[in-house]
Order: C-alpha cells, then sequence, then structure tokens
C-alpha cells in the first residue's frame, strides 16, 4: 500500500468517526433500512436476470477506454475537439457535436454549451447511449445522452471540461509548480467566460443556452455575479441539480471528507484521483456478474442519494471509466468551508491570511446573487443528498426577482444527485422536461407549467460505513500492487 492510499484509507476512516458523531446525520431508521433493503433487493434480482440472459445485457465495456471523441464517432455523430487558454493560462479542451440525424451544418443555430460537475468530464453527457435490455417484465430501456439528444433538436453542442480534469491539465507554463492552486472559484472567473468566448466566436451566435450540472452550475454563479458583463452572452441557463448554500448536504462521503479538512487544507493542493488510478480497476470491480458490484453501486448511492431503480448496472464500467475524472483539492475543500459556513462565499484562507486576499477582511466575501440577470431554470431532485431541496430553494430567494423563470423537481421521490447524469430514464424524467423549457422559453405559447410538489427524504445506513471502509482500503492496496 503506497503512502498516498494509506492516507486516503485513515481518512476515510477518521472521516466516519467524525460523521457519526455529526447531530445532523441522518438518522432515520425506517429510511436507512428502506435504502438497504431496495438497493439488496434490485441487485440480487439483477444479478438472477443477468444469470438466466446475460447475452440480453452486453454492455458498452469498452466505452471506459475511449475518449469522448472516440465515443462520439462510435455513435456516428461527427465530432471536433477545440483548445481554450484561459487568461490565467490553463488550456482547456472543448468536445463539440456540430450538428446531428436530421439537422444539418449551417448557420443561425442555437448553440448549447454543456458543462458537467464535480469529478465530472465531457463524457457525463454522452456516456450509457440508448439500448434495451433484458426481457419480459425485467426488459429496461436506457436512454442517457443528452448531448445527442440536443444535437438531434438542431442544437450545435459544445461540452466544457474544467481545469484539472482528464482533458484539461495543460498549462502554458509546462513547469507551473502550483498547476492545483485552484478551486471552483477560479473556474467560474477563467473556465466558463474563456469557455463562453471561444464558443460564441466560433459560432457567431450572440449568446447561448448554458446546461449545468451541480458544479457546472456552482462555477456558473461566480463567473455571472463576478463578471456581470458576461450576463448577456447567455440566453437561458438550464442549472440541473445546482450546488450553491450547501449547509443541508446529507451526503455521508461527503460529510466524511469534512473531517479531513484540516490535513488537505494547505498548498501545495494536489490531484485528486485521477482517472488512469481508477478505470481499469473500476472496470473490473464493477462489471456485471463481477462479486464487488454492488459495493460500486453503494459508493455512488452514499455519494449523491440512492436509487437503485433507475441506476443501470450493466453501465458502470463505461460510467466509471470516465468519472472520477480528477479535480483539485482546493475544489473539495471550498465545497467543504460551504457547508460549514453555510453561506456561498470565495475560499476561506483563514483569519491571518483572508485580509492579504480580500481588501484587509477577516472573512471572505459572499458572492452577489443579485448581479446574475441570466434567466435560470432550475431542476433538482427530491432524494438528492448533495444539492439538497432546501438549499435549492434558498438560492432561489436570493436571485434577484424575476430571474428564476422555471423551478421544477424532478418527478421521481428518489431522483438524486447522480441520477441527472445516468439514470435509465434520463430521457423522459430530464431531458425532455429541460428541452421542452428552453423551446418553450424561446417561442412562449400562452400555456405554463407549475413546480410539481412532494418530497421524500433519503437516508444512509451505518452499515454502509464498513462497505465504504472495505471498499477503500481494498481499492488502496489493489492499486499498489
Ligand atoms: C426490509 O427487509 C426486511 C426483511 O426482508 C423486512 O422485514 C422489512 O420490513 C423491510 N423494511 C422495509 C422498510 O422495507
Ligand atoms: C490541442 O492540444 C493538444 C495537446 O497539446 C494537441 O495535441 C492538439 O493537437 C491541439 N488541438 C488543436 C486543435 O490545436
Ligand atoms: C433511441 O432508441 C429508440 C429505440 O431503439 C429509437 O426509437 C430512438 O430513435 C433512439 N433515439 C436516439 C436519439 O438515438
Ligand atoms: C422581490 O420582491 C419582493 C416582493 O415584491 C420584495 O419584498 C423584495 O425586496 C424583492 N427583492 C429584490 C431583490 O428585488
Amino acid at each position: 500500500m503506497t503512502f498516498r492510499n494509506f492516507l486516503l484509507f485513515l481518512v476515510v476512516a477518521t472521516a466516519t468517526v467524525v460523521t457519526a458523531t455529526t447531530p445532523d446525520f441522518p438518522r432515520d431508521a425506517a429510511g436507512q433500512e428502506r435504502l438497504w433493503n431496495e438497493t439488496i433487493q434490485a441487485i440480487l434480482e439483477f444479478k438472477k436476470e443477468f444469470d438466466a440472459h446475460p447475452e440480453l445485457y452486453q454492455a458498452e465495456d469498452g466505452d471506459a477506454l475511449l475518449t469522448v471523441p472516440e465515443i462520439i464517432a462510435r455513435y456516428g455523430y461527427p465530432w471536433e475537439a477545440h483548445n481554450v487558454t484561459t487568461e490565467d493560462g490553463y488550456i482547456l479542451q472543448l468536445h463539440r457535436i456540430p450538428y446531428g440525424l436530421g439537422c444539418g451544418e449551417g448557420a443561425g443555430k442555437r448553440v448549447a454549451y454543456l458543462q458537467h460537475g464535480l469529478m465530472g468530464d465531457s463524457s457525463n453527457w454522452i456516456i450509457t447511449g440508448n439500448k434495451s435490455r433484458g426481457l419480459g417484465v425485467a426488459k429496461y430501456h436506457v436512454f442517457c445522452m443528452t448531448a445527442f439528444e440536443l444535437v438531434d433538436a438542431c442544437y450545435d453542442v459544445w461540452m466544457g471540461n474544467y481545469r484539472g480534469n482528464t482533458y484539461s491539465r495543460l498549462h502554458t507554463d509546462p513547469n507551473k509548480a502550483d498547476f492545483y492552486d485552484f478551486s471552483w472559484h477560479e473556474m467560474g472567473m477563467y473556465d466558463i467566460p474563456a469557455s463562453i468566448d471561444y464558443i460564441l466566436t466560433a459560432t457567431s451566435a450572440p449568446s447561448l443556452y448554458y446546461v449545468g450540472h451541480s458544479m457546472g452550475c456552482t462555477a456558473f454563479f461566480v463567473a455571472m455575479s463576478e463578471r456581470p458583463e458576461y450576463n448577456a452572452k447567455v440566453k437561458l441557463m438550464s442549472a440541473l441539480a445546482p450546488a450553491t448554500f450547501m449547509p443541508n448536504t446529507k451526503s455521508l462521503v461527503v460529510r466524511l471528507l469534512l473531517g479531513l479538512m484540516p490535513i488537505f487544507d494547505r498548498p501545495p493542493y494536489m490531484l485528486v484521483l485521477p482517472i488512469e488510478w481508477t478505470e481499469r480497476l473500476a472496470a473490473a470491480l464493477c462489471k456485471t456478474g463481477s462479486p464487488t458490484q454492488p459495493l460500486c453501486a453503494m459508493i455512488l448511492f452514499l455519494i449523491g442519494g440512492d436509487n437503485a431503480p433507475q441506476l443501470d448496472l450493466v453501465s458502470l464500467p463505461a460510467i466509471l471509466g470516465h468519472s472520477p475524472a480528477g479535480s483539485s483539492s482546493k475544489t473539495f475543500l471550498h465545497y467543504g468551508q460551504s457547508i460549514l459556513s453555510g453561506e456561498f462565499r470565495k475560499y476561506d484562507y483563514g483569519a491571518e491570511k483572508n485580509p492579504e486576499h480580500y481588501d484587509g477582511a477577516l472573512t471572505p466575501p459572499a458572492y452577489d446573487l443579485k448581479k446574475i440577470t441570466t434567466k435560470i431554470a432550475i431542476y433538482y431532485g427530491p432524494n438528492d443528498f448533495l444539492a439538497d431541496r432546501v438549499d435549492v430553494i434558498r438560492s432561489v430567494r436570493e436571485f434577484g426577482n424575476g430571474t428564476v423563470v422555471n423551478l421544477r423537481e424532478i418527478e421521481d421521490p428518489l431522483f438524486n444527485h447522480l441520477d441527472f447524469v445516468w439514470a435509465k430514464d434520463q430521457h423522459k424524467l430530464v431531458n425532455e422536461v429541460v428541452m421542452d423549457f428552453m423551446e418553450e422559453f424561446t417561442n412562449p405559447t400562452p400555456t405554463t407549467t407549475a413546480p410539481s410538489g412532494g418530497i421524500t427524504l433519503g437516508g444512509g445506513g451505518v452499515a454502509m460505513w464498513v462497505v465504504v471502509l472495505l471498499v477503500t482500503g481494498f481499492w488502496g492496496m489493489k492499486s499498489s500492487i
């Protein structure tokens, strides 16, 4: 076991103790039992089906090892890769699908810019494909390909990659020592503005449609409040599970990591979970038929909330072959600060160092959400452990009046944070709803839609700790062989 992996193991163990003693740790026994039951049952039933008809569950395991352009090409769509240099020298890779089925090339198309969340990359918008699996009552259809759906609806689609992920690890200064000294603050200040400018120049469009998932929203709000001139360049922002205020975050894994913050909160900031470290391992451990597959599902549920019926186990190797795509430790720390402070504000360097960064102020200044004038449509999941409903609603109140033009709860009581990326029914539950509103917003008809109600709280089982602990240790040992 390498030192780094030993440290990770130690961290999770420590965090376990910290989390178990956190007063707002979900202790709803019925919720925990339901989660545990449902997950185990779903996985056992799936295993039975799979053993009976393995040929009906052909996975795109190969996608785990393909790049995003290679996957786009495999589906028969055209692609382009563009290098964008930010004002502070980071080189980001944008992936473009310029046109699709039934919509040829040509000017005057709507332009969509999709931005992934923490530890994601551009693969988040194309992974898992469009196919039926299984037989009879066990038959299901998986369809989560946001980018292709937008392309087929005649959008010119651009997918961003934040600094630090698989596709964006270059800098104009190849010897830059503090490469990972950034958080979502810098992504908002530089990555999003640079990408928007590049896309608008390349397409000659006056403005674009932005779609962000989680940190794709966090950094967007930083960009629009700190550099308000960019508001006019975005026609509509569709916010999927926006992470802004975070005090009600229920995610166990995230709460665990809070305990580790003091250890990591100092330079040099480092790269967390680079893809090279996990892709082959994930493909092997999470493959259908592998006895460790349920653990892979459990880890995802612990992070973003549980929704066994919507997780396509067959797609796990492809998903985990791309995500986690890596980010800086400072990005995690900045989120940790949001959870602890309950505020949406700049990086906290501590009372001693803050004055140097913030004109003598002891605490970091809050982002001024009132400066955001781009119209925002917000979509949230009722069982999202990270972007909690209460926090999402608070952000709606903090935006200026008239800024939020749509607020929708996804119509699945178990819908969680990561379902926005790869739920089996993403097409019906998310993409149709989001794209219908984009159309409605652009060409309004007299009818309006009201937000739906209802809220279900999910929980996490203490028993799952043990699982996480074991898996982390296992990964650690395995990776050092
Ligand atoms: C969980 O499963 C056990 C055993 O199958 C059952 O007795 C119990 O009622 C279930 N609990 C919930 C909340 O579904
Ligand atoms: C983008 O940068 C990469 C890495 O330096 C390089 O291999 C590639 O050719 C560049 N692409 C373009 C279009 O300039
Ligand atoms: C998805 O698959 C269904 C059924 O095979 C097909 O009718 C539909 O056109 C496909 N959609 C896309 C965007 O590929
Ligand atoms: C929004 O409208 C309410 C009610 O009209 C008002 O009390 C509040 O001050 C307004 N907020 C902003 C930011 O304009």
